[in-house]
């Protein structure tokens, strides 16, 4: 369809909308809590935000017209994440309607801090498609993630979040609590999902 949209004339297509319908049910009343009839609802917000991310970014590989990214944004490393995914300008609706207009400020603000701490990129547009390029050599049996054990505050969140149970802590040389990951890891990187950015101790090996 978006093929058939930039052959037909379209100077640049928004990806995505509300994405569904989906459904919430209120436990005390068992009535649908969203809004259209049958109960559903468009969904929208952060919870789109991956699905949207991985439209952009097919999307991004079809057509040559400029692709908006749009669904879930609402940070700086949202924008960030779309503009390499392929898209050249964003849209914002969800963020700005719960977070009040300010959400601009902090986003142009945390683009900018980005830009300043890696050089490299003359300016946003330099982001662009970055993760093109990326994605073929990207495989699920990567080697596994490591532990930085500096950072690791042995919080544990990573290893309720391992289904393979390959994950434990263990306590270093001066004891401090710390994760380690076994050999029946299979590199799926949930831990490295679900480690706290502020942390940031899990780091991907691919
Ligand atoms: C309350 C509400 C009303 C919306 N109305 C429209 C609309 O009239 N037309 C439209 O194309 N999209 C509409 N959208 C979709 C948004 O433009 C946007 O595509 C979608 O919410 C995903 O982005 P977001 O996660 O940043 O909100 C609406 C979304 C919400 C939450």
């Amino acid at each position: 369809m978006a093929k058939q949209a930039e052959e037909l004339g379209a100077d640049a297509i928004v990806c995505t909308n509300s994405i569904g319908p989906g459904m919430l049910i209120d436990t005390k009343t068992a009535k649908p809590k969203l809004g259209i009839k049958g109960g559903g609802g468009g969904m929208t917000g952060k919870a789109i935000f991956p699905i949207a991310l991985w439209c952009v970014h097919q999307l991004s590989e079809t057509v040559s017209i400029p692709v908006v990214g749009c669904g879930g944004i609402f940070t700086a490393d949202d924008v960030i994440q779309m503009l390499m995914a392929g898209a050249s300008a964003v849209q914002l609706y969800t963020a700005p309607a719960l977070k009040g207009p300010t959400v601009f400020r902090r986003v142009k603000a945390g683009l900018q801090r980005f830009l300043d701490e890696n050089p490299k990129y003359a300016s946003v547009k330099d982001l662009v498609g970055l993760t093109l390029d990326k994605t073929g050599e990207h495989k699920f049996s990567s080697p596994r993630p490591v532990v930085i054990e500096e950072k690791c505050t042995g919080c544990g969140i990573c290893i309720q979040s391992c289904a393979f149970d390959a994950l434990s802590m263990v306590r270093s040389a001066d004891g401090k609590a710390l994760a380690v990951i076994a050999d029946n890891c299979i590199s799926c990187n949930a831990c490295v999902g679900v480690c706290p950015p502020k942390f940031d101790a899990i780091k991907a090996s691919f």
